[in-house]
């Protein structure tokens, strides 16, 4: 259960990277792009020694989290590929710190990560006192691994130990019931995060609840911008937080 590629894998996996780009931005841009990412991927190649590989979470907990996959390389359709973004690992220390300003007590929220991949942020989430911690990710392979990564995962600091992680689309997320902190890492391009928005609109028509939705890297965060169900609690570069109106 990993994303080692063969040789035929890499090169399935680099053409549905291009035709990914290509849908996004282009001929000249994907030309430009293809470029400057093999002069990047030479100058590491010739730079990173193996031990500089390592990484510091799963060397302590047994994991398999840190390594990022391209989306051509996910087990996607074509069609979803120019509106997802690729598995790339939150910064232990970044992911922590949101969690803390967070105006919420833990215990009262269940925390579901949109986009969860191989579930690092499920994992550092359950050393708060959520009440529950919910992965969804469009990719089954990613599934597979984060509930590998669950299932090896022991630390002396665990705080919620109800983690579950399901392959589910965002644009197809029903959120669960109960107070939730959705936590959204640039999973995905405006237009599934608009369904994403209108689901979480609806849920809330039916059964009116606390919800913060944290987007780190905000990307496309037009739709809750726009959404008059939610306000701007938070708001800077790296990160911004929504709270839902009249909960
Ligand atoms: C940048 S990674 C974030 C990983 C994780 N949340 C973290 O912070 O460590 C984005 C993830 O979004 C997933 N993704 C992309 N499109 C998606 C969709 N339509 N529905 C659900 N997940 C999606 C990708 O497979 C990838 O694992």
């Amino acid at each position: 259960m990993s994303f080692d590629l063969t040789t035929v894998d890499k090169i399935a996996s680099l053409r549905r990277d291009t035709i990914r780009k290509f849908r996004q931005v282009g001929l000249l841009r994907t030309l430009d792009h293809g470029a400057r990412k093999f002069v990047r991927d030479l100058k590491n190649s010739l730079t990173s020694h193996p031990a500089s590989r390592v990484d510091p979470f799963d060397l302590k907990h047994g994991t398999d989290t840190a390594r990022i996959v391209s989306v051509g390389a996910l087990d996607i359709r074509d069609n979803d590929l120019e509106h997802s973004n690729r598995y790339e690992a939150v910064v232990p220390l970044v992911f922590n710190r949101i969690m803390v300003e967070l105006p919420i007590r833990h215990q009262d929220f269940t925390f579901v990560d949109i986009g969860c991949g191989k579930g690092r942020a499920l994992l550092l989430a359950s050393t708060f006192a959520f009440r529950k911690i919910v992965g969804i990710d469009i990719s089954q392979q990613l599934i597979d691994i984060a509930l590998h990564n669950i299932a090896v995962y022991h630390d002396g600091v665990m705080r919620c130990r109800d983690i579950e992680a399901r392959c589910v689309d965002g644009r197809n997320f029903v959120p669960p019931p109960g107070d939730l902190v959705l936590y959204l890492n640039n999973p995905f391009d405006e237009q599934v995060m608009a369904a994403l928005v209108d689901s979480v609109e609806q849920s809330l028509q039916v059964d009116q609840r606390k919800l913060f939705v944290v987007y780190q890297r905000p990307m496309h965060r037009a739709p809750w911008d726009r959404s008059t169900a939610f306000r701007q609690v938070h708001s800077s570069t790296r990160y911004v937080v929504y709270e839902n109106i009249g909960s």
